[in-house]
């Protein structure tokens, strides 16, 4: 592995398919970042455990593995260049966490605002010890890989910063194992919801998929919600806010047709059939190389596997590398 780049660390829990907020958000940097940086894709299925822990969740990780590495392929992630991993095969990463956890006081851990957010957002009670540690193995598969950058959204920052503790502690209690990780919080805000009411989100049903084929893009355009204050086409309509000009914004590259289409809005000259109509066209044409992508990977179960395999054995014999370094500079070995 070419150790003269930065490395970068940055990946999903497999709870389900990508959307556009996805990739507006983060999947169209990491593919832009593959060139400069040693990359490692995480796919986090152990820290899914930490709020569906039920058989019927558990035994659908494989499926759900599958469809986020098809998902990666399908935007232009390239495993010729990074490393698709998933967690689970790369077991330790789980003694690193063990480990880290006696770095982190019970406080420090519950002090971490994602905690609140989940329990709240899931209505749990009380959190599991899983659950109450997630942060630290996010510390353990950043710093596994030694990573120097983790590009994340805002709501991941404060683990980062769990993260980026641990490495200090380490190092001062023993010696500079770890280099200390920088967040890079993705500048573009969560994409809005077709609703147009909370960021494009699975639990809402609001998602633009991926995945989606030409005919459900069509109708989900179809049904987004625009401008409410506006009752009929000659009314002068807003553009900030609006979903439609968000995502024309966002996916269109005819930016002249956007910039004419705002101009004939805001005075009350185009219906939102015809805003919503080009629409559908510029986000299939937008989703048009991303199928073409997923057409060649679809169905070939036993290559994405190997993909992942392959990923995951280069995992592993970083952190066989790390922990082999951890554990001397404790003095265990
Ligand atoms: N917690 C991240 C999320 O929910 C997923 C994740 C797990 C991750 N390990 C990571 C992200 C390491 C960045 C680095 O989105």
């Amino acid at each position: 592995m070419n150790q003269t780049k930065p490395r970068i660390l940055t990946g999903d829990r497999p709870t389900g398919p990508l959307h556009l907020g996805h990739y507006v958000g983060t999947l169209k940097n990491r593919v832009a970042l593959q060139d400069q940086y040693d990359c490692f894709f995480i796919i986090a299925d152990l820290h899914t455990l930490t709020t569906a822990i039920t058989k019927e969740k558990t035994s659908g990780i494989p499926d759900r593995v599958r469809g986020l590495v098809l998902d990666y392929l399908s935007v232009g992630i390239d495993p010729q260049k990074s490393v698709i991993y998933q967690q689970s095969r790369v077991p330790e990463v789980t003694y690193l966490s063990l480990i880290f956890s006696n770095l982190v006081t019970v406080p420090r851990a519950q002090r971490v605002p994602t905690l609140k957010d989940v329990m709240h957002d899931l209505h749990i009670e009380q959190p599991t010890v899983g659950l109450l540690t997630y942060p630290i193995l996010q510390a353990a598969d950043i710093l596994m890989v030694k990573a120097n950058l983790v590009p994340v959204g805002k709501d991941q920052e404060s683990h980062v910063e769990v993260s980026r503790e641990v490495a200090r502690d380490f190092n001062r209690i023993f010696s500079e194992v770890f280099p200390v990780p920088k967040a890079l919080i993705g500048d573009v805000g969560s994409l809005i919801g077709t609703d147009g009411q909370a960021k494009m989100s699975k639990s809402i049903g609001n998602c633009i998929y991926l995945s989606d084929d030409e005919d459900t893009v069509n109708k989900k355009v179809k049904g987004m919600y625009t401008d409410s204050t506006r009752l009929k086409p000659t009314d002068p309509g807003h553009i900030e806010g609006n979903p439609v000009f968000i995502y024309h914004d966002a996916f269109n590259d005819n930016k002249e047709e956007v910039t004419e289409l705002k101009d004939r809005y805001v005075k009350g000259l185009v219906g939102d059939v015809e805003v919503k109509t080009k629409l559908a066209l510029a986000l299939n044409k937008f989703l048009t190389p991303i199928r073409a992508k997923r057409a060649e990977f679809e169905g070939k179960n036993d290559l994405i596997e190997q993909i992942i395999a392959e990923g995951s054995q280069k995992a592993l014999l970083e952190a066989q590398k790390t922990l082999d370094e951890v554990l001397t500079a404790m003095g265990i070995r």
